[in-house]
Formats: structure tokens, sequence, C-alpha cells
């Protein structure tokens, strides 16, 4: 297998083709940041951008949603809507902005979105779809990219007959996700419907995306699917050393021991102030709780933790209860009830959140 270790999109070149997905409520600048001190990242984009928010400048968190720095570059913003002049007036506010890179979501599957004909409602309409990137390639003069789902359902697999069009239109890059709308997250990635859509590309590189959570997988990735990059969502979320560690495989170095103890709490603690520096303290501490049910998992502390951690209101606590864990031993969980915790602190999380 011929393995590419570096990444073009148009004029843009890049250290690694390892992408971290944008991810609404989760790739924001505090964990950008987080992740790219890890090393290994190549190229990272926003959480989803409503461009008609943009243009009223109304949007609650348009703040913190578009924050960034010269640090946190190479930096894709990811736009989403369905009207073409919107997409493309927001494009333009974005790159007057300084935005290296627009990408244009064709694959959310969320319900109040895709049926009003955004994220993977576009792939309903093809045509429509293939419309609005050419027009946004029009509007601005920095890469345009585009990321998809195989199709809206399995009977209409559509993405691999937009890709020669796509390329037409001007599109810089083509990400695919081996699933299509109605699946939502639900069975494997198709990595063989990832090989069609890279195929059909003639002179653009495709990143392929879906369920890489090994540095095995990023390998079969790029193995079975002839990709020219890689993405990663939900992987890096629950461990974020692993593109450090699929770079580090890729480049046929030997495996670095996973993350100790201790720097699991220096992470989360790093990750938790640059979260009061984007929303400030109280806003911080509120979000900070979808976070934590997974990073006191890894850190196997235990369930009085996290009940206790999960309550609490003020960064100063929350602060002084991330230092406590380092005084705290681990506790063993027997894998039999590893299930459980996990469950139960996942139940609390959610709860939590949609009490907001
Ligand atoms: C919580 C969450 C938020 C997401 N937000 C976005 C988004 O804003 N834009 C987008 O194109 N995809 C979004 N996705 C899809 C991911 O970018 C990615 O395509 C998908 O999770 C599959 O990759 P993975 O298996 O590595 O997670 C989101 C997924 C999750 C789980």
């Amino acid at each position: 297998m011929s393995l590419s270790l570096k990444l073009r999109i148009g004029p843009l070149e890049f250290d690694t083709p390892i992408l971290f997905a944008p991810l609404a409520g989760y790739s924001d600048f505090a964990f950008r940041m987080s992740l790219r001190a890890l090393g290994g990242l190549g190229f990272a984009y926003t959480e989803m951008l409503s461009p008609a928010s943009l243009l009223i400048g109304k949007a609650r968190r348009l703040k913190s949603l578009t924050a960034t720095s010269e640090e946190d570059l190479p930096l894709g913003h990811q736009i989403y809507g369905a009207q073409y002049d919107t997409l493309c007036a927001g494009a333009v506010l974005l790159a007057q902005r300084g935005a290296q890179l627009i990408d244009i979501n064709m694959g959310c599957p969320q319900r109040k979105i895709s049926v009003q004909g955004a994220g993977a409602g576009l792939l309903r309409d093809p045509k429509e779809a293939i419309r609005i990137a050419a027009g946004v390639v029009k509007s601005v003069s920095i890469p345009v990219t585009v990321k998809l789902r195989l199709g809206w359902d399995t009977e209409n697999l559509v993405a691999h007959e937009m890709v020669p069009e796509l390329e037409a239109a001007g599109v810089a890059a083509i990400t695919i996700h081996g699933r299509t709308r109605c699946q939502g997250f639900s069975g494997e990635a198709d990595l063989q419907g990832i090989r069609k859509v890279v195929q059909a590309a003639k002179r653009i590189p495709v990143v392929g995306n879906g369920d890489i959570t090994s540095p095995a997988a990023a390998l079969k990735m790029f193995g079975v699917t002839g990709c020219a990059g890689i993405m990663l969502g939900r992987g890096p979320l629950k461990n974020p050393w692993l593109i450090r560690d699929i770079w580090n495989e890729m480049q046929g170095l030997p495996a670095l021991p996973p993350p100790t103890r201790g720097e699991w709490i220096d992470f989360a603690g790093a990750h938790f102030e640059r979260m009061i520096e984007l929303y400030g303290p109280i806003g911080a501490t509120r979000l900070y709780r979808k976070w934590i049910p997974q990073y006191l998992r890894r850190m196997l502390a235990g369930r009085r933790h996290l009940v206790e951690m999960m309550q609490l209101e003020d960064a100063v606590e929350m602060r002084h209860a991330i230092e406590e864990l380092r005084k705290t031993r681990s506790i063993e969980i027997p894998e039999r009830r590893m299930e459980s915790v996990d469950e139960a602190a996942e139940d609390m999380a959610t709860e939590l959140i949609d009490v907001e």
C-alpha cells in the first residue's frame, strides 16, 4: 500500500493527511487547540456555521463559533444551508474575515436541517447542490471543499455521480463519510462506497471519513479506498492522542505508550482553561460537563467524582476538582461493570445538557 504523507488542497499543503472533522458542539477553538498540541493533525474545521446568522451577526454563539488564531491554522470554515445566495454571501464574508478554506456541509443528517434541504438534504437535489458549490467557488478566491454522505438512502447513492460535476464546478477536495443520511450513525462506514467516490475523482483529492478509531482502522481506510487523506470525528473526542498515534504509525515509527493518568489530567485541565478563555468562567463550566464523563472514565475516576463534578457551577471549583484528581487513586472498574458506568455517565451528561 502506498501512503501519501502529505495532502494538498488547492494551494494549501498540510503537514499530515489527517483531518479533524467539523463537529457541532465539539470542534471549537478550545478543543482544536488542545488537539493540535498533541501533534499529527494536518487540518481542522470549525463547527458548522449558519451563513444566515453570520450575515445578520446575530448568532447567539457567533463569537465563540468563529473564534480562532494564527496558531489554529490551517483551518477550514464549514457552512451549511440550502439557499444559494445566502451560502455565497456567507462564504464571501468569511473569506473577507481571513478564512483559508470554505467547506460546504452536504452530510448533516439532523432532521431539522436536512428536511429543509440543507446538509444531507442537498443530496436529494444533486443539481442544486452542484449549482450551490459552483456559486460558492465563484464567489471567493480561497479553496472550496464539500463534505458529503454517500447519498440520502441506499437506493439513492448519488455521491460518486456528483463527483465529476463537483470537480467541474471548481471544488478543491471532497470528504466522504461512508454512510447514507438515513443510516445516521448506525452500522459501519462503507469503505467500498468511499472507494467508488475516490475512483470517480480525476483531479482532486478525496478524504475518507467514518469509524476511524485506531491506527489500524486508519490504514484500512487508506488501503481499501485509496483516499488521499482521512478525517476523524468521534475518535479523537474519546482519545485525543489518536491522531498522534495514527501519524506515528503512518511514518512507520514504533508505537508510543498510551497517555498516563497524569497526562489525561493535564489534558483535561488545559482544555478547561482554554474553554474559560473562549466562553468565560460560567459558560465554560457548564459546557465542560459534556466532557467530564469521558475524561473521568479514561482516568478511571469513580462515580462519586463524576456526580460531584457534574454539579459544579463555579470555574474555580471545577479547576480545583480537576487538580484533586491527581490525589485520588484510580479505581479498578471490573470490565463487566465498565459498560454500565459508561452508560450511566452518558445518560447523566445528556440529561444535564438537555436541561440547559
Ligand atoms: C456530535 C457530532 C457533531 C457533528 N457535527 C458536524 C458538523 O458540524 N458538520 C459536519 O459536516 N459533520 C458533522 N458531524 C459528522 C462528522 O463530521 C463525521 O462525518 C462523522 O462523525 C463520521 O466520522 P467519525 O466516525 O470519525 O465520527 C458531526 C458528528 C457528531 C457525532
